[in-house]
């Protein structure tokens, strides 16, 4: 692990305190409510009940013999089931950015899950599709206030050396919940009519860990010292370190503080042009972390493998399949990233997921036309590419993209930095939830074409454009970083001669 902290690779006295990983842990259960969300979703649009009692249409299409394979589901009232949530999101992680910095982490925490709780409540209970579309908007605005806060909230409560390891957490706790989606989909699929029900109604499971779970976490020093609670900040940093020797680093945080203060509008900041490497490459990693075309799988694979002729059941076994191998992948980036470095993933995955798309989509054009089916064989090999692409994804562009934003940008921006890193994520995935359905049935197999090209020009973004930030610290980025690169370094440059 990197032992990079906000201020250098200091090393604290201090141990890694039981309290310390229970708050960590606790508090990522914020990415298992994200993660489930992204794989119920899928599975209950593929659900022959639920269709029949929101989306007729969309199931008459189903079910009739001659319906194009590729257009099975194009139903933008489906898509917007979907996407609704990354909308309010999107909108509701600035209104978190605020919240967070006036009133906390840990209440931001808790605003999350009780709007996660409404939404729940709304969707197992829905009758119309209203309900349903007001259920995912509520649930949207506790994903949005839960993904600001809780990398945020880890990354603050982490001894300096397992940062890197306590913010992949939230990433692992999004695949588990993805995992763990698939898994009930799978088991509920068979219960009728109401399966579905049960499906979205589980959704409170995490919802509630993180609600109860918020009493017992701490809220961060950083954050009371912030909102000037000097005391309480002083005695909880003490008891997360587990000593009373914190002088260190409670300077440091006091410092951070101090220099945030001092700047007022840290979005005007952040729009200025030695700003301008950071944001660049923040936006850049979510918006190519979706264009790699993971969330036509996350959201849509139970679907897809029904395009392709599994029946029910066997599609989302598949989706169960790839929901460990995206678990099981993520640890391999937790041990590896501080090790063979960002660099390195980012461009063995852009191989990976080049091939397995072209391959993808190669075999389908071959192979699957308007009705037929496709032969097992096939099936199951498209099944093995699908896994081949999702392993490379979560070792890579998954975790990263929610990483490497997080330690670019300096003490100064980082906060307004990451919230434009979280919502451009959300608009991406929205536009992906929104429109994959629709490509898939205009450009039929030629959608994993277009997704292949992305995985080529990010590629090329990665090997000009990306700086290794492996065991770089933090606030020395500039300096050992940006100064250095041979395209950046000019934005460093006019900065300084500005400055003079
Ligand atoms: C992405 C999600 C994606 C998930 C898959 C996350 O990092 O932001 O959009 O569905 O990884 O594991």
């Amino acid at each position: 692990m990197s032992n990079a902290g906000p201020n250098g690779p200091k090393e604290f006295e201090g141990k890694i305190t039981i309290y310390v990983v229970i708050c960590g842990v606790i508090a990522a259960t914020g990415g298992l409510m994200f993660g489930y969300d992204i794989g119920i979703s899928g599975g209950v649009t593929s659900m022959d009940d639920f269709l029949e009692e929101f989306f007729p249409g969309v199931y008459a299409r189903k079910h009739k013999a001659k319906e194009d394979n590729y257009c099975k589901y194009d139903n933008q009232g489906l898509q917007l089931f979907t996407s609704s949530l990354y909308l309010a999101a999107l909108v509701s992680s600035f209104v978190a950015s605020k919240l967070c910095t006036k009133h906390g982490r840990r209440l931001t925490m808790q605003a999350a899950s009780v709007f996660f709780l409404a939404g729940v409540v709304l969707n197992a209970a829905a009758r119309n599709i209203a309900m349903l579309i007001i259920g995912r908007i509520l649930l949207g605005v506790g994903v949005g206030f839960a993904n600001q806060a809780v990398p945020l909230f880890l990354s603050e409560i982490a001894p300096v050396r397992i940062r890197g390891a306590l913010n992949i957490l939230f990433q692992l706790d999004v695949t588990i919940g993805i995992f763990v989606a698939n898994i009930v989909n799978y088991l509920v699929s068979n219960i009728h009519p109401w399966g579905w029900r049960l499906a979205l109604g589980l959704a409170g499971v995490p919802a509630t860990m993180l609600c109860l779970g918020s009493f017992v976490i701490a809220e961060t020093p950083t954050s009371l010292i912030e909102r000037e609670q000097l005391i309480e900040g002083l005695a909880m940093l003490k008891k997360i370190r587990g000593t009373g020797n914190v002088d260190a680093e409670h300077q440091e945080i006091l410092h951070a503080c101090e220099m945030a203060r001092q700047v007022k509008q840290p979005f005007r900041n952040l729009m200025k042009r030695s700003s301008r490497p950071q944001l660049v490459i923040a936006i850049a990693m979510q918006v190519f972390q979706q264009f790699t075309g993971i969330n036509a799988i996350m959201f849509y694979a139970p679907v897809l493998f029904q395009t392709i002729g599994f029946k029910n059941d066997a599609s989302l076994l598949s989706a169960v399949i790839t929901g460990i191998v995206n678990v099981l992948s993520t640890v391999v980036s937790v041990v590896l990233v501080d090790k063979v470095g960002r660099r390195f993933l980012l461009l063995e995955a852009c191989g990976q997921m080049l091939i397995t798309q072209v391959a993808i989509g190669g075999l389908l054009f071959v192979n699957l036309r308007a009705t037929n089916e496709l032969q097992h064989g096939v099936a199951i090999w498209v099944v093995v590419l699908v896994c081949l692409f999702v392993s490379s994804f979560a070792w890579s562009w998954g975790p990263l993209g929610w990483l490497i934003p997080s330690e670019t940008f300096p003490l100064a921006t980082r906060t307004a930095g990451y919230a434009f890193a979280v919502s451009s994520n959300m608009v991406f995935t929205f536009v992906i939830a929104q429109a994959f359905l629709s490509m898939m049935c205009h450009l039929r197999a030629g959608i994993f074409f277009f997704f292949a090209a992305w995985i080529v020009v990010m590629g090329l973004f990665v090997i000009f454009l990306l700086p290794e930030t492996k065991n770089v610290p933090i606030d020395e980025m500039t300096e050992k970083v940006w100064k250095k690169h041979w395209f950046w370094k000019r934005f460093m440059d006019e900065e300084e001669e500005e400055r003079r």
